[in-house]
């Protein structure tokens, strides 16, 4: 691979070549995929716009990139290892060969049920190589995939596929994790039932076995019709923009969004990223532990490295199951080279046993990443000391769901790290920080929001049936830049480190939650009046939830009001947004046109009552003195 960065003057010409001639940049990266026809544009405009297209002109399949390209020379290279939950449970093994057929198989049966180029295929899977398998096959006949995160709820899974208009929703009966069994199938039917009429069947993927309830007319089990499919099935022709998935995300207001992304640029920029953060070599073994639910698990389990021709590893699991040396284990089974995880993840190991690591042999391990949220300088040290052995680069990556892929890293022995610094930007890559008036700030030893200035193959093309929403919300904020909604410093040397967002986001264990979405659940509650929800600093989980919570009565038995809010929450979203502390207040503050001050509440959640500052516009100033007697701070 011609194209991967191996020295540090490399980088800084790679670099300076996709500023000087962006153009001229990509399309030689681009010119090392196979192209059923070359484009006639790289990119249409100079400037940062949701209209932007890149290889126009081009037609192309990216199976076809992942899969095909590699059978010559590595068709019997394993391409995708799979170890499962439990321990001693069988592994499986797919060698490019192999899950080429599989895909095949896979993309025969969507064809039978009617699934054509353009349609909508819904996920809710859990992680096995079926997802995997499920979700190249849409790719393979220009079905748009759309994941959604096996934690959501019923509601949250309706949402989505009412808002896709999915007419395929692919599942498993249930789930195991960790010690739980989860009723997956389930959810489906209840999601179904919320009045997804779009959705024509159900493919069910027999996981655990176990009773599921069966509708004769929607539902097909898995193993009836693909596996009797032919092995062949010729890859549809895409155009270079015609999408290849939507992935929904939170944002600071409404409903999540659909972030679509498109063919073409989204293969070059997951391939080009993933062959220079991780320096994959022939041979090595790569693993990420991220869901394939999130956006890092399309780019970083899937996409990427099977574009590269790489061996990726996907695990069942979790890190805490059956005991917190797992992760340990697998990368010591397999000998794994590159290991890519969340810093929550990091922080609950580093909690659970400081020496655990010590039990295995590591000394395969050559990069380390991390990924979704700022790592702390305990958990950098203690990832580089017990996992890396003090000769891995710890590379910290930071991206969104929006850029496609990485977009800031040091790149493992081409150029430095610095603990809880992402450092520095890939080729190709412009960010720029603004002041709070959007103007440019071009010193080093600065703060400010984190912009990016000219676009890059990955990037989002539209909100799925909203691109004004995607316009507004990205592109419309400081016009000529695309506003990533996080804070970023960056040091003398020209190093980028992630503050956090500045929106109403908050990142609790790496999954991205809008405050809205949660106090739109809490409201639910016929008993709630109004909330609002801050994030606040959390030792393992980064961020937390609080909530001030408004009643419409004098709340006499909290505990139980407590309880059937975060029930409201999980049927709502799932649980992965309920809150950890909710406080009952008599009222909230506000301005004197109503607004919640969000901010004085923020200053209460992160117990910094010195910094609440004034609070003499407020219509309500006594609001403050009752929430801060009120106030919790156990985490
Ligand atoms: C938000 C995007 C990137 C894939 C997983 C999350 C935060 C992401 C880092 C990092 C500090 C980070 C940002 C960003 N974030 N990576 N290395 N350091 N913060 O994707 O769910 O779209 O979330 O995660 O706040 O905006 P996502």
């Amino acid at each position: 691979m011609s194209v991967q960065i191996k020295t540090l003057e490399q980088y800084q010409e790679a670099f300076r070549k996709s500023i000087e001639n962006p153009e001229a940049f990509w399309a030689e990266i681009a010119d090392t995929f196979t192209w059923y026809q070359k484009w006639h544009t790289v990119v249409n405009n100079d400037m940062i716009t949701p209209d932007v297209r890149w290889f126009d002109g081009a037609k192309v399949n990216i199976t076809q990139n992942c899969l095909d390209r590699h059978i010559p020379e590595r068709g019997n290279q394993t391409a995708l290892i799979w170890e499962p939950n439990e321990p001693d449970a069988p592994t499986q093994k797919y060698t490019y060969s192999e899950l080429l057929a599989e895909v095949c198989k896979c993309a025969n049966a969507l064809k039978s049920l009617g699934v054509q180029k353009g349609d909508r295929v819904c996920f809710y899977m859990p992680m096995v190589p079926e997802v995997a398998i499920g979700i190249l096959a849409c790719a393979r006949i220009g079905a748009i995939h759309s994941v959604v995160f096996a934690g959501f709820s019923a509601n949250a899974l309706a949402e989505r596929i009412k808002d896709a208009q999915a007419k395929v929703v692919l599942c498993t009966d249930y789930n195991r994790r960790g010690p739980k069994t989860i009723p997956v199938k389930e959810v489906v039917d209840e999601a179904i039932e919320m009045g997804c009429d779009s959705v024509s069947h159900v493919l069910t993927y027999r996981s655990t076995g176990g009773d599921v309830l069966w509708d004769e007319r929607r539902d097909i089990w898995w193993h009836k019709l693909v596996d009797v499919q032919s092995t062949v099935c010729a890859p549809e022709i895409m155009d270079a923009e015609d999408p290849l998935f939507v992935l929904y995300t939170s944002g600071s207001t409404g409903k999540p969004k659909g972030v679509v992304h498109t063919t073409a640029g989204y293969m070059v920029f997951t391939c080009y990223t993933f062959m220079n953060t991780f320096q994959y070599q022939d041979g090595d073994i790569y693993w990420c532990t991220a869901d394939v639910g999130w956006v890092t698990g399309h780019s970083y389990i899937l996409y990427g490295p099977l574009l590269a021709g790489a061996t990726t590893l996907m695990f069942e699991g979790v890190p805490g199951y059956p005991d917190t040396g797992r992760f340990w284990q697998v990368i010591d089974k397999y000998k794994v080279n590159q290991f890519y995880t969340a810093p929550t993840a990091i922080r609950a190991l580093m909690a659970a046993g400081w020496d655990e690591p010590d039990k295995y042999d590591l000394s395969s391990i050559k990069v380390l990443g991390s990924v979704g949220e700022p790592i702390n300088e305990e958990a950098w040290r203690w990832y580089d000391e017990k996992i890396g052995r003090g000769n891995s680069p710890v590379i910290d990556t930071w991206w969104q769901t929006e850029t496609g892929g990485i977009m800031i890293s040091s790149l493992p022995g081409i150029t430095d790290t610095k603990p809880c610094f992402a450092a520095y930007p890939h080729p190709g890559i412009q960010p720029v920080i603004l002041d709070q008036n959007g103007q440019i700030i071009t010193e080093n030893n600065v703060e400010g929001l984190l912009c990016i200035q000219y676009p890059w193959p990955g990037m989002l093309r539209t909100t799925y049936g909203d691109h004004e929403r995607c316009r507004t919300t990205y592109f419309a904020p400081y016009p000529g830049y695309y506003f990533t909604g996080d804070a970023a410093k960056r040091d003398e040397d020209g190093r980028y480190r992630i503050i956090g967002r500045v929106d109403d986001v908050i990142n609790v264990s790496g999954h991205r939650i809008g405050t809205a979405e949660v106090e739109d659940a809490i409201n639910q509650h016929p008993e709630i009046v109004e909330s609002a929800v801050i994030g606040f600093p959390h030792d393992i989980k980064g961020q937390g939830i609080y909530a001030f919570v408004k009643a419409t009565h004098d709340v006499t038995q909290p505990e139980q009001l407590r309880k059937e809010i975060l029930e409201m929450v999980t049927k709502y979203i799932g649980p992965i947004a309920k809150p950890d502390i909710i406080q009952f207040v008599i009222q909230l503050p506000k301005t004197r046109s109503g607004k919640i001050m969000r901010r004085i509440l923020r200053k209460i959640a992160e117990n910094q009552y010195d910094q609440i500052g004034d609070i003499s516009t407020l219509i309500n100033p006594e609001s403050v003195e009752e929430i801060k007697s009120g106030a919790q701070h156990p985490f």
